[in-house]
């Protein structure tokens, strides 16, 4: 048993991993969301509690089972997303930005249904904090983890996405591909460093590529 404890390298570590599509509502019964299933976070949950962590899950995600062992926050949008990351902030060593925040927001949010009426409406929408950018503003010793969504020029835009949010690690998915992305169980990323080339996983389950994930974390941690 001590040698198994002494192996845990996230032991006394706080981590703080956010899951899912953010929900944004229209009126009392509609809202905006996106395609996340939220698998990936949880997958990440479980893989820093299972090497040790102290782990805080927030989750925009309600389809998933709750992971055993791990501070739980259900939210369901963008702001009430930002306010729980805030909120464990000061306390984490590590975020993992693994949600899709909604990039916006309905700039009414109606108190009664909105009736049909003209042929065409109009929606308004308003931009949404980044998250993970904020996080990066207000970086003391927290090593920050993001991911990036893309369908063409992955590697520009993931480093771009490291360098603008100040993150310490960009997991960038070609969500175009069959075995990567949104709502599967499995995954294929590119890991992306400041300095470093990309540290390439192929194709495995979303549980493998998150354990491996945070022991590229702790390893460029020790650095
Ligand atoms: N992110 C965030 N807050 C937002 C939007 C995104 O914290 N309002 C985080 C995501 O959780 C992810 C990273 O930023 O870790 C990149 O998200 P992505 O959607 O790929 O990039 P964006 O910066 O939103 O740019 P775009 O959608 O235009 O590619
Ligand atoms: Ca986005």
């Amino acid at each position: 048993l001590r040698t198994q404890l002494n192996n845990l390298p996230l032991k006394n570590k706080q981590v703080v991993v956010t899951a899912g599509g953010t929900k944004e509502r229209i009126d009392p019964v509609r809202y905006i969301t996106n395609d996340s299933s939220g698998k990936m976070g949880y997958s990440l949950a479980i893989a820093a509690r299972d090497l040790g962590a102290t782990v805080t899950l927030i989750s925009a995600s309600r389809q998933l089972v709750q992971p055993f062992g791990v501070a739980f926050v259900q939210v369901d949008s963008a702001k009430e997303m930002q306010e729980a990351v805030m909120q464990a902030y000061e306390q984490a060593d590590i975020v993992v930005m693994a949600a899709a925040v909604s990039d916006y927001r309905p700039s009414n949010q109606a108190v009664e249904k909105i009736k049909k009426n003209e042929a065409t409406m109009t929606l308004t929408l308003d931009k949404t904090t980044d998250i993970l950018a904020e996080l990066g503003k207000q970086k003391q010793h927290q090593f920050l983890i993001g991911f990036a969504a893309e369908t063409n020029n992955l590697e520009k835009y993931a480093r771009g996405k490291l360098k603008q949010k100040k993150a310490d690690m960009i997991v960038a998915n070609d969500v175009s591909k069959p075995h990567a992305g949104f709502n599967k169980d499995t995954n294929e990323v590119s890991i992306f460093m400041a300095d470093e080339d990309p540290i390439e996983l192929s194709v495995r389950s979303k549980q493998e590529i998150a354990t491996e994930i945070l022991r590229v974390a702790i390893n460029q941690m020790k650095k």
